[in-house]
């Protein structure tokens, strides 16, 4: 696997924020792989904690619900020594009419020097950016952009597959909600992987080629020489019922099952979760030795990490 090339050995990311990954080289993202997998190693010690950002602190604003991705960001922190401040829409004074940028200048005097944040709007972590001073990492914007769910993706495939130049990746489902495969469209193809996108037509964005990507309508079009495939959750709470005809056809149509694993013998399998189960994958997908779904939330935390430290010294 390529690391970080001479053009990082200063070791900087050119970006002061994470809002996506359109405007990163593969530089900067080999850089960030390269970090992470060095706070990979410290996740396995018995203390799983360095003193690096002792004294720096950070704010957790998640205004769409989150599992994975807050608790990930949470972890991240303290295993930086970061201090770390967790703030949600529901209970705060965003309910009493306080808009996104007071309720983000009020938690910004309090010294706060980095935000995070999901929000169910596009384009919300870049106005933050003009909303504070501190740097800004996008936990997700609606359907626009999740770098770091991307990022972790990568550094799960990287540990398959020596080289992302050729890779054969699919990105199978609700392509046009979809901010997980907007960010990993970007990357995988800065670092060279074929990408192949699949799915309803009802859920494929038009002009989705301009992006330099092969569109599939069939799954067995989409798995033919497939060395990763990435499925995606269909996002209900976006599309309301209207886009599919049925969950049932959807799966009958786009689910992998046992016999795609079958059929695509050295194929590894992504999801960003939560995975409806019988609906993106079936249960013996799901629990497939190369389903490397629970690889992925390890390594998210790796790759906050990695971001949040690189972010970090740019502030300094
Ligand atoms: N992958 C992801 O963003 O999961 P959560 O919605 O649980 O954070």
């Amino acid at each position: 696997m390529r690391s970080a090339g001479s053009q990082t050995d200063t070791k900087l990311l050119q970006h002061r924020h994470l809002l996506g990954l359109s405007t990163y080289s593969a530089d900067e993202i080999y850089l960030i792989l390269d970090t992470a997998r060095e706070f990979r190693q410290v996740l396995e010690r018995p203390i799983k904690r360095v003193p690096t950002l002792r004294g720096f602190t950070i704010a957790n604003l998640f205004f769409e619900p989150s599992t994975r991705t807050r608790i990930s960001f949470e972890l991240a922190a303290k295993r930086l020594s970061a201090d770390l401040v967790n703030f949600g829409g529901s209970g705060s004074s965003l309910s009493k009419g306080e808009t996104l940028r007071d309720t983000a200048q009020n938690i910004e005097a309090m010294k706060v020097d980095m935000a995070v944040i999901r929000h169910s709007s596009p384009g919300a972590a870049h106005f933050l950016t003009r909303c504070i001073d501190g740097c800004v990492i996008n936990a997700g914007d609606g359907s626009h952009e999740h770098p770091t769910q991307a990022l972790l993706d990568l550094l799960t495939i990287s540990e398959h597959y020596e080289s992302f130049e050729n890779l054969q990746v699919s990105i199978i489902g609700d392509i046009a909600h979809s901010r997980v495969a907007r960010s990993n469209i970007f990357a995988l193809t800065t670092l060279g992987a074929h990408v192949t996108v699949c799915g309803p037509q009802t859920l494929m964005p038009v002009h989705i080629e301009k992006l330099g990507v092969r569109v599939a309508h069939h799954l067995r079009d989409a798995l033919r020489d497939c060395d990763v495939a990435i499925t995606l959750r269909m996002q209900r709470e976006r599309f309301g019922a209207s886009l599919v005809p049925s969950l049932r056809e959807y799966h009958a149509l786009y689910g992998l099952r046992a016999e795609h694993m079958a059929q695509s013998p050295n194929m590894i399998v992504l999801h960003p979760g939560p995975v409806n189960r019988g609906v993106e994958l079936d249960d013996e997908v799901v629990e497939h030795e190369r389903a490397v779904i629970l690889d992925q939330v390890t390594n998210g935390v790796a790759v906050r990490m990695a971001v949040i430290y690189l972010l970090a010294s740019e502030a300094k």
